[in-house]
């Protein structure tokens, strides 16, 4: 099997040739990756050369207009989705805000609703607030010991007569990668729709979005590589139902009804620099043409592959350690890379400890606040999260376990 040339890829990332950053070893992708080339050279071109008000019938900003179109076209393509089934917000929770008041405008006093405590605040609190409308909201529980989110519970949900069940890809805090295509098969078969978390996974690889079925597919254009956006596949039937959120003239366009605000033009153009990296990874590592679905898949097992052969030695050093807790499963294949620890102490001095080391990561609840609580963590103590993608080395990841020798012998 092809294996990613790792030297190509972080090349494609301005960060690992900047001097000032030279010798820090970086660990909190999860918070935020380092954004490729394709996405930087856009982002300042737009600045340089197209910062008008795009679509307009001059050639400056048919251009913008042009790049803008680019980006979401190029990007549901690589997710086998339509152009306007893809649209862009300021970050992922303020589109589960807007979809929410989406929803609370399409459910009825009594319809009910499915939550997990397994995700990020962003795609749980917006959801239960529609309780004050009068929606039932049903809560699929994790096991308090590993974080794992049981199929085999949700049929009992669905069958509270559920229309909305809302899960995420994976947690920023438990990694495990849920089964999105069976939980979304059980909802359809209930008759609910359902809104699927990515922010988590698609650093990981672009998913098939079509393919794993979800009517809501949300990730976060500045964990991918990209700029601060986030961006929400919503697939037409679903989002024709629900109530427009835009102004009212736009409401025959998909992708501007969830959109109320006026669009970052720039960062939205320059989101077609991760679509320049997907596609420039492709044709470095394989030959021959092929859809930009296949594309996509083949760029995404690249990476997996990858980071699952970087984290498989950090699992199993931190589940060797007597002294902290290591949370979500222990194999890297069925997780993703973003590993966090309880530790006999507060995470975020240790955090701070780990960065005299040059390993740059973070401590704390990550808003992962109802999964923390119930795995019984104390939240004042937090949690240690070390999380990376594909462009980490493995002698990152050496560099990473020698520090945390150093730091974590020193007594609590
Ligand atoms: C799993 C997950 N979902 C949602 C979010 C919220 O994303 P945004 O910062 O774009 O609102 C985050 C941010 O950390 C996250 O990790």
């Amino acid at each position: 099997m092809t294996q990613l040339d790792l030297a190509f890829t972080r090349a494609q990332f301005p960060a690992f040739s900047e001097p000032s950053l030279a010798g820090q070893a970086f660990f909190e992708n999860a918070g935020g990756s380092y954004p490729c080339r394709p996405v930087v050279d856009r982002l300042a071109r737009f600045y340089r050369e197209r910062k008008v008000q795009p679509y307009a019938p001059y050639a400056v900003s048919e251009l913008a207009g042009a790049e803008m179109d680019e980006a979401r076209s190029r990007l549901a393509a690589i997710m086998g989705v339509e152009g306007d089934e893809v649209s862009f917000g300021p970050s992922t929770s303020t589109n589960t805000y807007v979809l929410a008041q989406a929803f609370r405008g399409w459910l009825k006093p009594g319809d009910a609703i499915i939550v997990t405590n397994q995700d990020h605040e962003a795609n749980s609190g917006v959801w239960r607030r529609l309780a004050a409308d009068g929606i039932r909201v049903l809560e699929w529980r994790i096991d308090p010991e590993t974080g794992h989110l049981p199929l085999e519970a949700l049929p009992g949900l669905l069958d509270q007569g559920a229309r909305l069940v809302c899960f995420p890809h994976c947690s920023n805090v438990v990694a495990e990668i849920n089964p999105v295509a069976d939980i979304v098969a059980l909802a359809h078969a209930a008759g609910a729709v359902t809104c699927v978390d990515g922010v988590s996974y698609a650093p990981h690889g672009l998913p098939d979005v079509a393919g794993l079925g979800a009517d809501i597919y949300l990730f976060s254009a500045y964990k991918t590589y990209g700029p601060h956006q986030g961006i929400m596949v919503i697939r037409r039937s679903l989002g024709m139902a629900l109530p427009n959120q835009g102004h009212y003239f736009n409401a025959d366009s998909l992708y501007k009804r969830f959109t109320p605000a006026g669009p970052d033009h720039a960062q939205i153009a320059a989101c077609a620099g991760i679509a320049d990296y997907l596609d420039g990874c492709y044709s470095h590592h394989f030959a021959g043409g092929a859809t930009p679905v296949e594309r996509g898949r083949a760029v995404h097992d690249l990476m997996r592959a990858a980071e699952v052969a970087c984290a498989q030695p950090l699992l199993d050093y931190l589940a060797a350690r007597n002294d902290l807790r290591l949370i979500g499963p222990r194999r890297a294949q069925g997780r993703a890379p973003t590993v966090a620890v309880v530790l006999d102490r507060a995470a975020e001095p240790v955090a701070r400890a780990l960065a005299a080391h040059g390993i740059n990561c973070g401590g704390g609840d990550f808003y992962a606040v109802r999964p923390l609580k119930a795995l019984g963590v104390d939240l004042e103590q937090g949690v240690l999260r070390m999380s990376f993608v594909h462009y980490t080395s493995a002698g990152e990841v050496a560099r990473l376990i020698a520090a945390l020798d150093l730091v974590l012998q020193t007594p609590a």
